[in-house]
């Protein structure tokens, strides 16, 4: 059986340049195995950043793309019993998720639930658990209480705003241009600001003398400094991300003289240090919540395998109006 696999044999600056749709024999279904078609699997900022080799784990070249998806089974070995064919099921991390048909271990796939839409539940792995862990283990939050973040039009922030209505948490949500306000209150959120030195004077407007105890920094610069303005003497700062390209700039004052704690996270370091029930507890949990429709991504567009550089090339520019997600077999 043929499979097309995005594959890429050299890195560089422009993430779209080397990765290419190439087409590979999968070998004999040997026992213990299934073959999957794969239904969905977005580009995320991870894994632009993998193609430009600026990301914290880069595969051997030549590599496949593609790091989460979901796919339906197709044929499974005689010995398989517990994926049926049809069966809709989560793909493992990192398996280059852009490819038509994969051959795994049916003991790597997790089955999901039927009739939900593949596109929001290819984005299972990383995104929803990002948000739900920032919230839950860095400061121990009451309902009522107040978290700031940054990029709240991104995938990770959308699913952070749902996640916090659910645990009765109140979100502001700070993006970098006007433009992007509309579709943050339209996806839920109440307060949307514009990034800006004047910040904290208008986050004090909305919450008064409400402590802010939480703030989450996916840009880096001087954004990570006006969030860290914003937080209450000691408030603690996540930062998971560097979308401005720029460290995360921050005056010693507000360590010295706020008390203010600078952590970071990685979903990749959390998988690690994990058990497997904390694991399964958590995908059941946020899989639950796609199923249920409470959870959700925006999709800009998807494309077939045949066009992934364009793919690529859309995922990696600013502005978007949502996430990119392939749809390997069109
Ligand atoms: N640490 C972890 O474990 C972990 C896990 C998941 C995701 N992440 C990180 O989380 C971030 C968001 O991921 P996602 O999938 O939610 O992203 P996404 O939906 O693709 O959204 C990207 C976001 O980044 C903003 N952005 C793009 N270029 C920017 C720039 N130059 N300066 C400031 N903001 C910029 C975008 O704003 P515009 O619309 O204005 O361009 C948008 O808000 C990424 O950095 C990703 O690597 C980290």
């Amino acid at each position: 059986m043929k499979t097309i696999r995005a594959q890429y044999a050299q890195r560089g600056p422009e993430p779209a340049q080397w990765i290419a749709p190439v087409e590979m024999d999968l070998p004999a279904l040997q026992p213990g195995e299934v073959r999957v078609e794969v239904l969905a699997a977005p580009i995320n900022p991870s894994d632009v950043l993998t193609l430009t080799g600026e990301y914290g784990l880069l595969p051997p070249l030549p590599a496949i793309g593609g790091n989460e998806g979901v796919g339906r089974v197709i044929e499974a070995a005689a010995d398989v019993t517990a994926l049926p064919v049809g069966t809709v099921v989560l793909l493992p991390v990192g398996c280059g998720t852009w490819s038509t048909h994969l051959q795994l271990p049916a003991k790597a796939l997790v089955p999901l639930p039927a009739g939900v839409d593949p596109v929001q539940l290819s984005m299972l792995t990383v995104n929803p658990p990002t948000a739900l862990l920032m919230l839950r283990d860095f400061v121990d939050l009451k309902p009522g209480d107040w978290v700031i973040q940054n990029a709240a039009n991104s995938a990770v922030g959308g699913y952070l705003v749902q996640i916090a209505r659910l645990r009765g948490l109140n979100t502001l949500n700070v993006v970098r241009r006007e433009s992007a306000v509309a579709a943050v209150r339209e996806a839920g959120a109440e307060h949307v600001l514009v990034d800006g030195e004047d910040l904290p004077k208008r986050v004090r407007a909305i919450v008064g003398d409400a402590p802010v105890r939480l703030a989450i920094d996916c840009v880096g610069g001087v954004s990570t400094e006006n969030l860290a303005r914003c937080l209450v003497e000691g408030g603690t700062l996540v930062n998971y991300g560097a979308m401005s390209g720029e460290r995360c700039m921050i005056s010693p004052r507000y360590f010295v003289f706020r008390d203010i704690t600078l952590r970071g996270f990685w979903l990749s370091q959390w998988f690690k240090r994990a058990t497997p029930d904390q694991r399964k507890a958590l995908f059941a949990e946020v899989g639950g919540l796609i199923a249920a429709g409470t959870l959700k991504a925006k999709v800009q567009a998807t494309y077939p395998i045949a066009d992934i550089a364009k793919a690529v090339a859309a995922a990696a520019s600013g502005e978007r109006a949502g996430k990119i997600v392939l749809v390997p077999n069109g």
